[in-house]
């Protein structure tokens, strides 16, 4: 059997105990949910939502006697899609003594809903033109009838909020239902694009303006990714050694890239040993040739002026304006003022102490390597 595994997880929201720091959004999260408050929640990709979120939804329920449930709209296109998702969600997620009151409410409309294997899913899988609509409203009014069936408080989590974006008309039915949800529900609405996150919730002319408070989630704070590393190892018979220093400088906070680094390294020493600097560089390597892949697609989906521009910035370090970068990329100031609110709107960079650095900083190493392909040059 295998006993000695990493624990360095980097490929899935993490469990509520392995998740570092966070508290303070922990408590400020189940602050504003018993408090009957809406809030969206905005990072990057990859900056741990998911991780932050479930363990919010674990915490509301075992301390504050919350429902928790959580809604992933990953990708999802059209109203049946979302209707799946939230039906799914209750399913998996609806425990005790309320769950087979729910069911029985369910089964009652006659709008096809169940929290068994035979729900609204399999309806519309075998009907095509069968509407979803009416078991979307339902199952948008659930916190109604939660409170009804035993008083309990839902904390509602929609994540990957903004990809309802290309849904029309559901930012509006959302609003109709949680706009009456104040006493007896808690929504969260995390998404990582700035830019539709600002749309769906900033547009005077946009249903859900002004209905949540703004969150932010940062970078982790190096003592305490440090802290995680070095204990990680230590609880499993090894030592980061100099490995440390220059993992916390290349992953600098980034949460996910921290983790693939600690993971790798990890890799590179045996139970009993101490890792060294030239573990780190081969851990380092195998980084960016596992991202390799994923880069370059995320380079091609940028437009010639985003990759100048992304280009100037880590050749400027930090500064998209230096003249003698700019005339090396044949850029024009112009060209940067345009790609810069472009840049930001896709979170591919942030401002960060009044400088723009871009998000993942594996990525900002790649595009400054000499031997990898580039605009430009
Ligand atoms: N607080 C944290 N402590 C440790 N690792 C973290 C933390 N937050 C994120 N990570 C790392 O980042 C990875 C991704 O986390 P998670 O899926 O929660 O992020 P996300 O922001 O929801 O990502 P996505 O944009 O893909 O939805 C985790 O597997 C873990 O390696
Ligand atoms: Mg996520």
């Amino acid at each position: 059997m295998i006993d000695d595994l990493n624990p360095f997880i980097y490929s899935h929201p993490l469990a509520a105990e392995d998740v570092i720091d966070r508290d303070d959004e922990t408590h400020e999260l189940l602050k504003k949910a018993v408090g009957g408050h809406y809030v969206r929640l905005y990072a990057p990709r990859k900056y741990g939502k998911t991780s932050l979120l479930l363990k919010a939804l674990q915490e509301g329920a075992t301390e504050e006697g919350l429902v928790p449930i959580h809604v992933d709209l990953y990708r999802a296109v059209s109203l049946a899609d979302v209707a799946v998702r939230f039906e799914r969600a209750y399913s998996q997620q609806l425990k005790g003594a309320i769950r087979g009151k729910i069911d029985s409410f369910l089964k009652t409309t006659g709008v096809g809903l169940s929290l068994g294997a035979f729900g609204i899913s399999a309806r519309l899988q075998l009907d095509s033109k069968a509407d979803p609509l009416p078991a979307l409203h339902t199952l948008l009014a659930l916190p109604l009838e939660l409170e009804k069936h035993g008083g309990y408080r839902a904390f509602i989590v929609l994540d990957e909020f903004q990809d309802i974006d290309k849904i029309p008309g559901l930012d509006g039915l959302i609003r109709s239902h949680i706009q009456y949800h104040g006493s007896v529900a808690s929504y969260v609405f995390a998404g990582s694009e700035p830019g539709l996150m600002k749309q769906l919730f900033e547009s005077r002319d946009r249903p859900l303006y002004g209905s949540a408070v703004p969150m932010r989630l940062g970078r982790l704070a190096d003592r305490d990714i440090a802290a995680y590393v070095i204990e990680r190892f230590r609880e499993t018979g090894r030592d980061v050694g100099d490995a440390l220093n220059p993992l916390l400088e290349s992953a600098d906070g980034h949460p996910k890239q921290a983790m693939l680094l600690a993971h790798l390294v990890w890799e590179e020493v045996s139970q009993g040993e101490t890792a060294t600097f030239a573990d780190w560089e081969t851990a380092h390597e195998a980084a960016l040739d596992e991202l390799h892949a994923e880069f370059e697609a995320q380079w091609r989906g940028l437009d010639t002026s985003q990759q100048k521009t992304l280009r100037a910035l880590v050749d400027g370090g930090g500064s998209p304006y230096r003249t003698d970068v700019l005339r090396r990329l044949s850029l024009t100031k112009d060209m940067v003022r345009k790609a810069l609110p472009r840049l930001l709107a896709a979170a591919e960079i942030e401002l960060h102490e009044r400088k723009y650095v871009i998000v993942d900083p594996l990525f900002a190493e790649w595009i400054g390597a000499p031997s990898r392909p580039r605009a430009g040059g």
